[in-house]
């Protein structure tokens, strides 16, 4: 029998062993996968696993903000989700309003949390292009801690529209520097740590460029079971691989 502090007790116990002041990440991204795995493997639709992964994304901001985590870049939505089944697709565009109509977005913005968007906002809807925009507007002057959702992103088409974007704005001669600034990211500094739910071991087109040099952490848990226990987990181990180097 698993008792109910069983998970807190681990938690705190492999937190104890994360040193806050040498080769913390500054930068944690994170792939939220296995969310239709997780409903499948409890008899639920698809959809009953991306609002218990809606969920566990605001409760892993929540710990990360405790936690002085700096930016968190989540990707929610790929190129490639715009195949899935249009009841799908609009399901989980809902959550995204949901998301920025409700609580949660005011809860953040009282957290001094600034949220952006990264990706190409074109494909959606004026009304969702709008409430997106809006979120980022609310939330700009916000310095604790920056989340950026990543939705109809792809690394590809993120390098591709940053090679248009010198193209025609660039003026000073083409350098690692100067293409950053052409990212959605330019704003930021690169992944410390890209974490990976669901035992696929891929990047899938996530920050092609900014994963560069970044620590790839993976485990087979479904993300709605992504948990505070296996987020120290992860930052305990990039400390490990960080002091081996
Ligand atoms: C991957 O699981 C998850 C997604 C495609 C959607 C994730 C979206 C959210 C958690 C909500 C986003 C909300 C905001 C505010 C940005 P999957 O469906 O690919 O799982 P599977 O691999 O098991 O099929």
């Amino acid at each position: 029998m698993v008792f109910p502090f069983h998970n807190s007790l681990k938690a705190s116990r492999i937190k104890a062993k994360i040193d806050r002041d040498t080769a913390y990440p500054k930068h944690i991204a994170i792939m939220m996968d296995g969310n239709g795995r997780w409903a499948l493997r409890r008899g639920l639709p698809r959809t009953a696993g991306h609002y218990a992964g809606m969920k566990t994304m605001e409760n892993t901001i929540r710990i990360c903000k405790k936690n002085d985590v700096k930016i968190l870049t989540l990707y929610a939505f790929s190129t490639e989700n715009w195949k899935r089944p249009k009841a799908e697709v609009e399901y989980i565009i809902g959550l995204i309003h949901e998301f920025i109509a409700e609580d949660t977005l005011h809860e953040m913005n009282r957290n001094r949390i600034r949220i952006n968007f990264i990706g190409d906002l074109s494909r959606f809807s004026t009304e969702t292009q709008n409430l997106m925009r809006n979120a980022a507007a609310l939330t700009k002057s916000n310095s604790d801690m920056v989340v950026n959702f990543a939705v109809n992103y792809g690394g590809r088409e993120e390098i591709v529209q940053a090679i248009k974007g010198y193209l025609k704005e660039g003026s000073v001669e083409l350098s690692e520097e100067e293409f950053e600034r052409y990212l959605y990211t330019s704003e930021c500094p690169p992944p410390d740590l890209i974490i990976r739910t669901s035992g696929e071991k891929r990047l899938s087109g996530f920050l092609l460029w900014q994963s560069a040099h970044a620590e790839l952490w993976f485990t087979s848990e479904m993300w709605p079971s992504f948990n505070e226990y296996l987020l120290y987990k992860a930052i305990h181990e990039y400390q490990c691989r960080k002091r081996r180097v």
